[in-house]
Formats: structure tokens, sequence, C-alpha cells
């Protein structure tokens, strides 16, 4: 894979996909981790005087414009990081993401509108997505990939685009690539995974690949009702996703070759994931009726600390609960800082994650490598072709 280091961007117009899919609280950003982890490839392309045109996208919009998902909010905060104007176009391919490519300067950084305003980014249709990335790609000189946490989707501007100009990858992909890589290959053992957090659909097959690799598995968030409802236990109102009998098989397949899959045993349960809604400990083998599980409980939190006491090698994707809110945010913590105090490499994925360890006051030096990607590295770990690295792979056009 081409890098930056490796490509002419002085005097050119440059559309970087960045991966600004940051959690917002209405338009208030409630962790800028993803746009700082942009920084260093942005602020080389602008010293080299590229002209930069970056664009992302935020949140899952369907199709059309929808100002509850505007990069607004984000631009502004870039351009506080960058400490320099960045200009907004409140479009991508129409009259304003044009004529802002039109008219950037080399040194001068833009921002397009989200690219999922627009039905051709993530469409199935090949030749739709392909009609999106002619328009993206007209706006620029050369393609930079630098959007980690996006490299798992064909979407247009991740992949489609980099096979109509020359590019490279940017230093997050880089660094990305290169920490996730020592967990692909002979890695110390223990080996444990822990794994939580919404999204279960995509990550319940992520279940199967890990439990061939890993010596342990530990299950929280969400995906743990999933697992409890797969074995039959009453889960009362708590969020179940995905595909239970393949559940059932990944717990068979640990079963057979002796990966220990721990499951929570008591949970932290309230009516409603709310500050005021009262809160009850119970056995996660019976949730009662209207009842959501929505933290792991203290039994479960020494269980998984005791899990990881001896682990040389860890990799977490995902909150154990409501981090958001104090009182479910004891599971997150718990692991966090059994995670934090161990002397193996440690590795902590996903924009979540990333997020909540950051809320809960750990950094950059408590583990060997946060990673600004979720699904991205997951799929990465199962040994997944990941289209965007596939499309920055591929031959120079
Ligand atoms: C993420 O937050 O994991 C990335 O930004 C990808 O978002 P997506 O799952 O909506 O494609």
């Amino acid at each position: 894979m081409r890098t930056i280091d490796e490509l002419e961007v002085s005097g050119k117009r440059v559309l970087v996909r960045l991966d600004l899919n940051v959690p917002l609280r209405g338009a208030e950003i409630t962790d800028d981790g993803k746009i700082r982890a942009c920084l260093p490839t942005l602020t080389a392309l602008l010293t080299r005087g590229a002209a930069v045109i970056a664009c992302s996208h935020l949140g899952r919009p369907s199709g059309a414009p929808d100002p509850r998902y505007t990069l607004a909010p984000v631009s502004a905060r870039l351009a506080e990081l960058l400490d320099r104007p960045v200009r907004f176009a409140s479009d991508t391919v129409g009259r304003a993401g044009q004529a802002t490519a039109a008219d950037i300067q080399p040194g001068q950084v833009a921002l397009l509108e989200n690219l999922r305003f627009n039905p051709g980014e993530t469409s199935k249709d090949d030749a739709e997505r392909g009609r999106f990335a002619d328009q993206l790609a007209a706006l620029a000189d050369v393609y930079v990939g630098d959007g980690f946490g996006a490299v798992h989707r064909r979407h247009a501007s991740v992949y489609d685009v980099a096979f109509r100009l020359p590019h490279a990858a940017g230093y997050l992909i880089e660094a990305e690539t290169a920490a996730l890589s020592q967990l692909t290959g002979d890695v110390r053992r223990p080996y444990v995974v822990v794994l939580g957090g919404a999204k279960i659909a995509d990550k319940l097959s992520v279940v199967d690949a890990l439990v061939s690799r890993a010596d342990r598995v530990l299950i929280g968030g969400a995906m743990a009702s999933t697992f409890l409802a797969a074995q039959g236990y009453s889960v009362g109102a708590s969020l179940v996703e995905g595909n239970l009998d393949a559940a059932r098989g990944y717990l068979a397949k640990a079963a057979a070759s002796g990966v220990d899959l721990v499951l929570p045993l008591d949970l932290a349960t309230a009516p409603e994931p709310s500050a005021d809604s009262p809160e009850h400990v119970v056995a996660a083998t019976s949730i009662p009726a209207g009842q959501q599980a929505l933290d792991i409980g203290p039994e479960t939190q020494d269980l998984f600390a005791s899990k990881l006491a001896d682990a040389q090698t860890i990799f977490w994707n995902g909150p154990l609960g409501v981090f958001e809110i104090p009182k479910f945010a004891e599971g997150t913590l718990a692991v966090a800082t059994a995670i934090a105090a161990s002397p193996g490499f440690t590795v902590v994925g996903g924009g979540d994650t990333a997020a909540a360890v950051r809320s809960l006051g750990f950094g950059d030096t408590d583990f060997s490598h946060i990673s600004t990607g979720g699904g991205a590295s997951l799929e990465f770990l199962e040994g997944k072709t990941l289209p965007g690295l596939a499309a920055l792979e591929s031959a120079q056009p």
C-alpha cells in the first residue's frame, strides 16, 4: 500500500476520505478522538502544499440530507484543532462542493457535507455507486484514504473512487494496520477478547472467527442479551438482535474447541436507559419482564477482571453497558481498569469504546493501541478483505 509520503501532492487538489463519525449530543461533539486522529495526515498534506478536500460520513442517514447528521459541528471543531479555517461545503458533488473544490488553494482545507446524504455513497448497485464516485473523483487530482473506521464498507468514497485517481493511504490507516497486524499472527497467550456494545448484528459473526483464535471471549453489553436469549433465558426488554441460531452455533463451537466463552453472571437493569430509572442487579439468567440489561453487574465485573488478569494479549471492542449514564458505566470502568493494568499487548477498538475509555479518564498511554475503527478492526482481525484497504492496494489508474 502506497502511503502519502510517496504521493505527489504539492499544488494538487487532494480528496481525503476520513472517518469523522463522532458521537454527538445534539450539535455537541462528546468525543473528538476521531477528528484528532486525522490531524497528522491533514497537517502533512497542507504543509506539503496540497489543497485538501476532506470528506466523511456521519451516522446512518438514509441517502438524503438530514440536519441531524450535518458535519457542520465537525467542521468547526476541525478548524479549532488545525488552528486554521476550514471551508465547509453544504453538499458533496453539487454546486457547493464543486465551487469549493474549484476555489480551494494550496495550503487550504475544505470539508464536504455528509457523504451519506447522497444515495450513491452506500448503494449496493455498482453503477449507482460508480456514478457518485465519478463525481467525487472529478473534484480532485489525487485521492487519500485515511478513514480507517470505514474501510470495511464498500462505499463510493471508500472503495470506488480509489480506482479513478492516483491514490495512497494516510498515516492513520498506516498506524492502524500496523498495530492490528500484531493480533493476526502469532500472539502471546492467553489471548483474551472482550466484546460488547451495540451494532450486534454486525458483530455476531466476529465471535465465530475469534473463537478459533482467542483463549477466552468475554461477552457483555447488548451482545450478551443476544447470547442469553439464544440459550433460552428470559431477557426482559433487553436489546436482542441478529440470528439466535447462529449465536447458538458459536456457543457450541466454543464449547467444542475448548475456548472459554464467558457470559455475564449478573446484570444491572432498569426499565429505561435513563439516569432516573430505578436500577436493580439481577441474575443474568432471569431478567424480569419490563427490565433492560444496561450494564454488567458486580459479580461479572470481578469475573471479567479475573479472566483478564494473566492475559498477555487483549483485544476489547464495545462498551459493557450504557456508559454515557454514570450508574451504568461501572462495568466498562472495571474492564478498562483491568486492561489498563495489564502488562500485555492491549488494543481497545471502536469509536464508542475509545470514547468510553476517554470519558472515564483513560488515555493513550493506558493501552498499547486505541483503534478508531470498531467494525473495521473486527473485520481486520477476522482476516476478511476490507474493501477500503483493497482499493488502496490496487494498481494506480
Ligand atoms: C464506525 O463508527 O464504526 C464507523 O464510522 C463506521 O460507521 P458505520 O458502521 O455506520 O458504517
